[in-house]
């Protein structure tokens, strides 16, 4: 039996990206009511309405599949051994950008078919970008192929990562391991969406990308892009799972994976082993 090309599933991701990105641009500047779900964790009302538009259009296109979405998200739900088909959606991913007024913000919706992620899509509403990808088939912005870059030296490197900014127990570790980063390469970035991180890293214009205390939802889209780009995503550690509920990953161009799982190894090891304490 021939593997399954999600063609019908792509439609309805870029549909329901499209839709949902139409309405948050509108809201630009005028977020509506913020709730802090934890410190320095916002969402706002766009946020939840973005999420019902994702919803509604993903569940006509697709009744059967279930959906992990940020908001309103269980623990329960965020467990890589769930098994069974689903969505997981970020609605806003850079939502205090958003409410800041601030570039990128994205909409990033991912399928995992109970096994693995097969699907991803990231819309990038400031700048109108549709990053898309399905397992097998390669990655396109706004319809066209693009890449990973050729950078094979960290001397010449572009890289982006997330700042500590609500959990802090490895702050210490992530501080001496970006230390390690302004010493080796051209520069680093910290754009604030970690689905544009892995978005722009799958199309060559950052050449890695590093964080830990990330969400599924965060990164289920981006990492389908930066395999389909022809990059590569492990964890911190360099481990081919535990990305997506593991709450840490490295993504790279490929040739500047071993050079940079090297620096970012100790926060992987600090990460896991620490405490859910603030400092
Ligand atoms: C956040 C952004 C940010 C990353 C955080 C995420 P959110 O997503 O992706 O860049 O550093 O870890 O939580 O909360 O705005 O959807």
């Amino acid at each position: 039996m021939p593997a399954p090309d999600y063609q019908h599933e792509l439609d309805a991701a870029i549909a329901a990206a499209r839709k949902a990105g139409a309405f948050v641009r509108t809201r630009i500047g005028r977020a509506g009511a913020i709730q802090e779900k934890g410190l320095h964790d916002l969402v706002t009302e766009t946020d939840e309405a973005s999420q019902r538009l994702i919803l509604d259009v993903l569940a006509e296109a697709c009744p059967d599949i279930e959906a992990l979405a940020e908001e309103g998200a269980s623990e329960a739900e965020q467990r890589d051994d769930y098994g069974r088909p689903r969505w997981i959606i970020d609605p806003i991913d850079g939502t205090t950008n958003f409410t800041h007024g601030v570039a990128p913000f994205c909409i990033s919706i991912a399928l995992h078919d109970g096994e693995d992620l097969v699907l991803g899509v990231v819309y990038e509403v400031t700048a109108d970008e549709l990053f898309a990808a399905v397992r097998g088939r390669g990655l396109t912005l706004n319809g066209e192929p693009v890449g990973v870059s050729s950078t094979e030296d960290l001397e010449y490197s572009l890289i982006t990562t997330g700042f500590p900014f609500r959990l802090f127990w490895y702050a210490e570790t992530y501080l001496a391991v970006l230390h390690q980063f302004m010493l080796a390469t051209r520069g680093i970035r910290r754009p604030g969406s970690a689905a544009a991180d892995l978005a722009y890293v799958a199309c060559g214009r950052f050449d890695g990308y590093f964080e830990a205390g990330i969400a599924p939802w965060d990164v289920a889209a981006g990492i389908v892009l930066v395999r389909e780009g022809g990059g590569r995503v492990t964890t911190l550690g360099g481990a081919k799972r535990g990305m997506l509920f593991g709450g840490q990953i490295l993504a790279t161009n490929g040739h500047l994976h071993q050079a940079m799982r090297a620096l970012t190894e100790p926060l992987g090891t600090a990460y896991t082993s620490g405490t859910d304490t603030l400092a």
